[in-house]
């Protein structure tokens, strides 16, 4: 393929940039060394014209609404694959064959428990802690307990390991959080169990109260898992891969990931969408009174679960929920009227012109929290769900930032807007 360039005309002077185009024909102008050529930097608030690296990982297409893992498209995993077969691809870039599968699915088993020591860090937070402030801590805690794991010199074995460690145990660490909130004994993994099926006893089952694990629930699960499981640069996965470029290991990293999916414009949203619409419900489903506010510029109030920083079509993952939901409330005979109020937002979303005119259709964020409902989930977990969903994705970008020789401490530019040059006056002069 021919070099392309671009030309850059700065100060009467002319520069030429090379062009990077990606395996799907994206192009970027490769602006690494703009600053020693023109004393120039660029200058992209929120990084939304900005790539911070080359990834082979998630493919996704905004404006068509595409979203590929390693080239395989979501629609197609989200009906025939299995979260640790995803949580394979992710990682180690293909699908994995009988006897990987086998193997990789056995060390989830050996790794699922927690140090028994770390159920006293649950004791140190209060019964109304925040699921995801314990879910971040107690990570970052576990390079306390299983330690030798210096991200700069880890080795194939020790990251097959710390990679399943996390993995395996954010579901313990997860359920043992929800059993603290609700203050009942926390419940250990199965060695008999597959991944979601264990994490779902672990969190529902009780000695006093059997749980009785239905197919049709742990399908959802999955299937909720799955549409989670990456998405490219978003804000938590380029946290992730920001800390671990100062070399920070895999547990700090993916705990920093954490801290930034609990924001309410990322993962918080699934959780601040069914307070929108149990608000939209106590105003007698005003919903026309909610878009008003949404586009009202003086109102900080935005509409949870629409919008997106790339989609500008509808979010493919968000149709693949809509249906799901659909699907999993009628097989457990629940009539939510959250779903119709949903619905109803939707409906208006997509025939007003600010929304169109703006390419703000529901994202995955939209319908998720009427199924973690469903299931029983507390609304507060819905975000961890996301995280536990979210895992392998982040530990593959992580993995493939580490992986890459070429790579280098994140540390962007600024442009300075502040003080000039200006003398100190002691105080009894200011
Ligand atoms: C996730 O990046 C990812 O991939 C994230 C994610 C993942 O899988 O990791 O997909 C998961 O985070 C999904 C997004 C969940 N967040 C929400 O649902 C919160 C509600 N959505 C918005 O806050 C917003 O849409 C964002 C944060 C998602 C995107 O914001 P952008 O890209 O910065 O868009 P913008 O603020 O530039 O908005 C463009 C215009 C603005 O109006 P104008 O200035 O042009 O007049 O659209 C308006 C915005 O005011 N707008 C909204 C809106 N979202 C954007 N107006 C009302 N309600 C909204 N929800």
């Amino acid at each position: 393929m021919d070099q392309q360039s671009a030309k850059v005309i700065l100060d009467g002077n002319t520069y030429e940039l090379p062009v990077i185009v990606g395996t799907e024909g994206e192009k970027g102008i490769d602006i690494s060394k703009l600053r020693t050529l023109t004393n120039y930097v660029t200058f992209d608030q929120g990084f939304g014209n900005t790539s911070n690296c080359k990834s082979a990982i998630t493919y996704l297409d905004g404006e068509a609404g595409i979203l590929r893992y390693r080239g395989y498209p979501i629609e197609q995993l989200a009906e025939h694959a299995g979260f640790v077969e995803i949580a394979y691809l992710l990682i180690y870039g293909d699908l994995p064959t009988a006897e990987q599968f086998k193997n990789f699915s056995e060390t989830f088993t050996e790794h699922s428990t927690l140090h028994e020591d770390m159920k006293h860090l649950f004791d140190g937070f209060p019964t109304r802690a925040h699921p995801m402030a314990i879910l971040a801590s107690v990570v970052c805690a576990l390079s306390t307990y299983y330690p030798g794991i210096d991200s700069a010199a880890l080795s194939t074995e020790e990251f097959d390991r710390v990679a399943v460690q996390l993995m395996s145990k954010i579901r313990t660490i997860a359920a043992f959080a929800y059993k603290k909130s609700i203050g009942e004994p926390f419940v250990y993994p199965r060695h008999d169990l597959e991944y979601v099926p264990n994490f779902l006893n672990m969190m529902f089952s009780n000695p006093s109260r059997p749980y009785k694990i239905y197919d049709e629930v742990s399908k959802a699960l999955k299937v909720l898992l799955i549409l989670h499981a990456d998405h490219e640069q978003n804000c938590s996965t380029s946290t992730v891969r920001l800390v671990g470029s100062a070399h920070s290991n895999l547990f700090a990293s993916v705990s920093a990931g954490i801290c930034a999916l609990w924001g309410p414009l990322h993962g918080g949203a699934n959780e601040a969408v069914i307070e929108m619409l149990e608000a939209i419900q106590k105003e007698d489903s005003n919903v026309d009174k909610c878009l008003e506010m949404a586009k009202d510029k003086t109102n900080p109030f935005r509409l949870m679960g629409i919008g997106h920083r790339v989609y500008k079509s509808y979010d493919p993952r968000a149709k693949i929920i809509k249906e799901c939901a659909h699907d999993i409330l009628q097989k457990l005979g629940i009539n939510d009227p959250l779903l119709d109020i949903a619905l109803k937002v939707e409906k208006k979303v997509l025939a007003d012109s600010y929304f169109v005119d703006r390419n703000l259709y529901p994202n995955v964020d939209f319908y998720s929290g009427i199924i973690y409902k469903a299931l029983g989930i507390p609304r507060n977990m819905f975000t961890v769900m996301f995280a536990i969903g979210r895992m392998p994705g982040w530990i593959a970008h992580w993995k493939e930032m580490m992986d890459n020789p070429g790579r280098k401490i994140g540390r962007p530019r600024q442009i300075y807007v502040g003080h000039n040059k200006r003398d100190y006056l002691s105080i009894n002069k200011r």
